[in-house]
């Protein structure tokens, strides 16, 4: 069997899948089935100080199916983070750790602007022993109401402050979580490295309107009547997650990359890793297949490593990066072929000409 693990500051992932935060990771008996398929780790669902100040609304989720086969393709939630008590985490995270420690747990935490609270959760939360932290800096709708979450990573000052603030308890590497509703991902990725992030997840849920009930003219999903744009995810997303991890790669060479957005295979997984994802994040894909499609994830990132003679599932990290650039270069490239297309054929006229030549001679003679 190829060995899928990947090293990843200092952290050893028996595999590159990780469950993304959010349903898959809502309590310690998700997070130990997980590790018991074979997850490689789990960003737990994000949790805070105070769940008492966390309401969920029902119904919270909203499907975009395809015309013709009715497959779910789009996938949009209002939900909150974790409404769970922060001590029953503590308590769950610790129990976790202690039945898996060979597989990586990631605590993802949310605080209020105060640095506080940002030092409590931190210094709480990594004496259960977890194996990192990632900090939700991009949760884009409820939240933002509380200036949390994407209020908050979509200024690079504050996501620099608070990753500072984290960093200076913490004892384990700190990811920072992105927020795709921003014109340039990179201006908050660079502050959270400039804060002393060991990594960057990206990319969280676009903010979006799954669509307008047409027999009520209510839009969706509907709570008693009224709605808000909630976070759109599935594989609808994924090339705009692509093209937002691989700015990310481009401009933070050498920062560990956590990709995430719309994956449901290993040919999925791959094209992150291409752009420069070490681990990748799975959250809907298992919403919607189960958390048992890790062992086809992890059969099929075999097969294609093997396929293309990849030893490490590390050599594949960032191959397809240098392959981006400019228009400008692009149309320069294709003229230079062009020009070389046109110089072969002179050649090939030229030495048609010496053959015919040569023939003629011979005849002659
Ligand atoms: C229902 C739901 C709840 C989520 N909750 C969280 C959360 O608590 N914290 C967080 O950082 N991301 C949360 N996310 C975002 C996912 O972790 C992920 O960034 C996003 O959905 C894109 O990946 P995907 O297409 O694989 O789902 C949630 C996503 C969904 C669908």
């Amino acid at each position: 069997m190829t060995d899928l693990s990947i090293e990843v500051n200092g952290m050893r992932f028996p595999n590159p899948f990780v469950l993304a935060s959010g349903p898959p990771g809502t309590n310690g008996k998700v997070i130990k089935r997980s590790f018991e398929l074979g997850w490689g780790g789990i960003v737990c669902k994000t949790i805070s100080l105070e769940n008492e100040k966390v309401h969920n609304c029902v119904p919270r989720y909203g499907k975009l199916r395809s015309r013709e086969h009715e497959e779910v393709i789009g996938f949009q939630n209002i939900e909150l983070i974790s409404d769970r008590p922060f001590d029953l985490w503590l308590e769950e995270l610790a129990d976790c750790k202690a039945a898996y420690p060979d597989h990586m747990l990631i605590a993802s935490i949310m605080e209020e602007y105060e640095k506080d609270r940002w030092v409590e959760i931190t210094e709480r939360t990594q004496a259960t022993g977890v194996d990192a932290f990632e900090l939700n800096l991009s949760c884009p709708h409820g939240l933002p109401e509380r200036k949390m979450g994407a209020a908050m990573g979509q200024n690079p000052e504050i996501v620099e402050e608070v990753v500072s603030w984290v960093k200076s308890v913490s004892t384990v590497p700190v990811w920072a979580k992105m927020t795709p509703n921003i014109t340039d991902i990179t201006v908050p990725a660079k502050a959270a490295v400039a804060g002393g992030a060991d990594g960057i997840s990206a990319i969280n849920t676009i903010l979006a309107i799954i669509g307008i009930n047409l027999d009520t003219l209510r839009p969706m999903p509907t709570v008693e009547g009224y709605s808000e744009p909630g976070g759109y995810s599935c594989q609808a997303v994924r090339p705009i997650a692509l093209r937002q991890v691989m700015e990310i790669g481009r401009a933070c060479p050498g920062v560990t990359l956590s990709g995430m957005g719309g994956v449901e295979s290993a040919a999925d997984a791959v094209q992150f890793m291409a752009v420069g994802a070490h681990t990748v994040q799975i959250c809907t894909g298992a919403m919607l297949q189960g958390y048992e499609m890790i062992s086809m994830l992890c059969d099929d990132l075999a097969a294609f490593l093997e396929g293309k003679n990849f030893e490490r599932v590390a050599d594949l990290v960032g191959v397809s990066l240098p392959y981006f650039t400019t228009h400008a270069d692009l149309v320069a490239r294709q003229l230079e072929a062009k020009r070389e297309k046109a110089g072969q054929a002179n050649r090939d006229e030229m030495w048609k000409g010496d053959i015919a030549k040569e023939t003629d001679t011979l005849a002659a003679n």
